[in-house]
């Protein structure tokens, strides 16, 4: 019998299936109670760890585990685990990469629509007992989607959930950059690669789409934004430090920019203060990406997958 241990309670059904299979499952009873000596006094009894983005999994913390094989992380991004001192211990480590694709791209849109749209403000006002009468200037006037230049920065899986539906929903010309060339989406959906500053310069959209990394922190500084349309809104649902937001609320402020849809943020669970006074065309949600019924349920069976495939002697599913 095999001993896990979870940073947060998991959904029953998944709990269940880690029992049928023989093994004893450890998890707090509410989430984020877990405190960090708590998972130093029960690492060295587990065989397997199932954490979350928001779980620090350090040298010291991979150290205690003398028994894991497997820390299986409830998410996409891997960089709160250290990968290199697993790796130097024999410690796998699985992500749950797919089953998150579609949800996340959905977020992307919905804030580049939201933003573009006003919906936000146009809520705030409503219920704040406002109905302007039709007019031709009506003060919340937003942006127009479809047909305009959607620019993808990152052409993973995300970033190609998100081009199709900028090219197949509403009709739009799409850009990219990535580190290399994807020939194939380019035939499948028509999309041009360019430079990074073509893409600054031409996208009346851009969705920021890299993985959070020393070379992408802030690849959104203020000499990027100063290139991107005084009409352009930027949209990052991947990680907040690729955009430096001191920069990009100066943007905003000044115009240099016009709107932002921000679902992660350079300092979560802060968001920087000039951002949360800025409500014209910006719409902020709390890293919110994957956040849907279904798609936390596919995260969790996939993590729990790895766990099952790695403890009966299996290859796991989706290592980093
Ligand atoms: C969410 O941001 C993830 O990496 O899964």
């Amino acid at each position: 019998m095999s001993k896990i241990l979870s940073t947060t309670p998991l959904f029953e059904v998944e709990a269940e299936r880690l029992g049928a299979d023989g093994h004893e499952l450890w998890m707090p009873s509410q989430p984020g109670t877990l405190l960090r000596e708590d998972l130093l006094s029960r690492l060295p009894e587990a065989d397997a760890l199932l954490c979350l983005l928001s779980d620090r999994i350090d040298a010291e913390l991979l150290c205690a585990g003398s028994r894991l094989k497997l820390v299986a992380n409830i998410g996409v991004g891997y960089e709160n685990i250290d990968i290199e001192s697993a790796q130097d211990l024999g410690i796998a480590v699985t992500n749950t990469p797919d089953v998150l694709t579609e949800a996340t791209a959905d977020m992307t849109f919905a804030l580049l629509l939201a933003a573009a749209r006003r919906i936000p403000e146009a809520n705030a006002a409503l219920r704040a007992g406002q109905f302007p009468a039709w007019r031709l200037d009506q003060p919340l006037l937003g942006l127009d989607v479809h047909g305009k230049t959607l620019g993808i920065l990152g052409m993973g899986r995300i970033g190609a959930a998100v081009a199709r539906r900028g090219r197949h929903g509403f009709v739009m010309r799409v850009l990219y950059h990535n580190r290399s060339r994807k020939k194939e989406f380019e035939e499948e959906i028509g999309a041009e690669f360019v430079a990074f500053e073509r893409l600054l310069r031409e996208s009346d959209f851009l969705c920021v789409h890299v993985p959070g990394t020393d070379e992408t922190r802030h690849l959104i500084d203020a000499d990027a934004l100063a290139l991107m349309k005084s009409t352009a809104i930027l949209v990052n649902a991947a990680r907040g430090p690729v955009v430096d937001e001191a920069a990009l609320a100066e943007a905003l402020a000044t115009g240099t920019i016009a709107g932002a849809g921000l679902d992660v943020f350079e300092r979560e669970p802060d968001v920087h203060p000039r951002l949360l006074e800025t409500s014209e065309r910006v719409v902020l949600t709390p890293h919110l990406g994957s956040a849907t019924r279904d798609t936390r349920r596919a995260m969790v069976r996939l993590a729990v997958d790895n766990v099952l495939a790695v403890l009966s002697g299996e290859r796991p599913i989706t290592p980093v």
